[in-house]
């Protein structure tokens, strides 16, 4: 009997570096065994940008999406598939697009996280709607800037409701840097927002399907020294409510693909931003995390076209919101109560065990790859292509250095 073949769609921007990992290791994978003794392959293809009809039917069973968040052509194509042909996205294309910072905010408040205090402002420039200056004038109430930035207490962050990229984020820390940071915005939506002064660590997770990493960050450093290898620098407690909150995120809002960032102080973990459904996943800023997340994407995409998996996009807040407002429960009762719809969501335990048996080769097999001359060449056009001549011998070395030290951590 020959295997099934699933076809997987990549929708792509301008990367080059992690579809061509993606590519090699699927084309590695071989033929596999699903737990009822059926076989499959998986195989990918590069989607293009064309006029389709809204009735065509579409031969991907799975989009990796990269694109819809700027290009609303083929946003508009994923949300045909979704709809009508049951096509697996990892992001649903519906939040994605509806659900900006402000609604993830509103979201994890809800479900009694901490996320520092934020307050939406009008808008500093006029609406560009002839109807703006009478709505304005009869209904706008004057409101005095200062008075909520010292409620909010200095230094606070200026940010786009919707944000992404830092990205008109500012740092205010004073009156003046305040009314600076306002009279800019212009056309910008902004929230003002509390910050967690001197946090002991800043977290950032990228979680792809129930697999979750957690990683130091350092925002203030150069891209490609974001990312600190660092392993146990969370307790066991907080390191559990990273992974809740960011699995968290991801189930509630219908997301396989995100990252999210956290402060965390004192013990408390402080939601700062969690709507990145185009998450850095360049191996110039992930690094010695890039083979684990090459890993995660493809299993993650492997068990869902091999089982079958059905998309569900659309989001059913009855079941979150019902732990969220039950008194009898304490912030570790809900979180529990969260990482098991979370685990429900992700069918984690039967991702587990497929990941045991079908995909049992595949650790080695993406050793073997990180490895082999093709990691190198893709690594070695990847520099090339992002920093300029002088730079190559440097990033070469930073960056194979710091995979050469994955590889020799995997071996012991
Ligand atoms: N409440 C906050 N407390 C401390 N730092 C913050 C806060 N909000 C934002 N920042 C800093 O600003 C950066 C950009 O803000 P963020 O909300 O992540 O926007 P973006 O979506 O553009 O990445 C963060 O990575 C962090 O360094
Ligand atoms: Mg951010």
């Amino acid at each position: 009997m020959t295997a099934t073949d699933h076809p997987v769609g990549l929708l792509l921007g301008a990367e080059e570096d992690w579809p061509t990992a993606f590519e090699a290791l699927a084309a590695r994978l071989g033929v596999l065994t699903a737990p009822d003794g059926s076989t499959h392959t998986v195989s990918t293809e590069r989607m293009t940008i064309e006029p389709f009809n809204l009735r065509d039917r579409p031969h991907h069973e799975l989009v990796i999406d990269r694109l819809a968040h700027w290009y609303y052509h083929p946003r508009e194509w994923l949300k045909k598939v979704a709809l009508m042909d049951d096509v697996y996205l990892l992001n649903s294309p519906f939040t994605f697009q509806s659900m900006e910072k402000h609604s993830a905010y509103c979201a994890l408040m809800r479900l009694g996280m901490n996320v520092p205090e934020t307050v939406l402002v009008p808008y500093k420039h006029p609406v560009d709607n002839a109807r703006w200056a009478y709505t304005s004038a009869r209904y706008n109430r004057g409101f005095d800037l200062d008075e909520i930035a010292a409620s909010l207490g200095y230094p606070l962050y200026m940010k786009p409701f919707d944000g992404g990229g830092w990205r008109g984020v500012s740092q205010v820390r004073d009156r003046e840097d305040l009314h600076r940071a306002y009279d800019d915005s212009g056309e910008m939506l902004m929230h003002l927002q509390a910050s967690v002064p001197d946090y002991e660590h800043f977290v950032r997770t990228l979680t792809i399907g129930p697999e979750t990493m957690a990683m130091k960050f350092r925002p203030d450093e150069p891209m490609h020294d974001r990312y600190a290898v660092v392993h146990g620098f969370l307790s066991d407690e907080v390191g559990r409510e990273v992974v809740t909150t960011s699995q968290t995120v991801n189930a509630f809002f219908r997301w396989e693909f995100n990252s999210c960032e956290m402060l965390v102080k004192d013990g408390v973990v402080y939601p700062i931003d969690y709507a990145n459904a185009c998450p850095d996943v360049a191996v110039t800023s992930l690094h010695y995390y890039f083979p684990w997340a090459m890993t995660a994407l493809l299993r993650w995409s492997t068990y869902c076209v091999v089982t079958g998996r059905s998309p569900r996009p659309h989001i059913d807040t009855a079941p979150w919101f019902a732990v969220a407002d039950d008194p009898a429960l304490g912030h570790e009762d809900r979180l529990a109560a969260y990482q098991a719809l979370a685990d429900a969501h992700f069918e984690t335990e039967r991702y587990r065990e497929f990941c045991a048996t079908t995909l049992a080769h595949v650790p080695e097999m993406v050793l073997d790859w990180v490895a082999s001359d093709d990691f190198r060449r893709m690594l070695t056009s990847t520099v090339q292509q992002t920093y300029p001549p002088q730079e190559w011998d440097r990033f070469e070395a930073h960056f194979g250095g710091l995979v050469g030290l994955w590889l020799s951590d995997q071996h012991r």
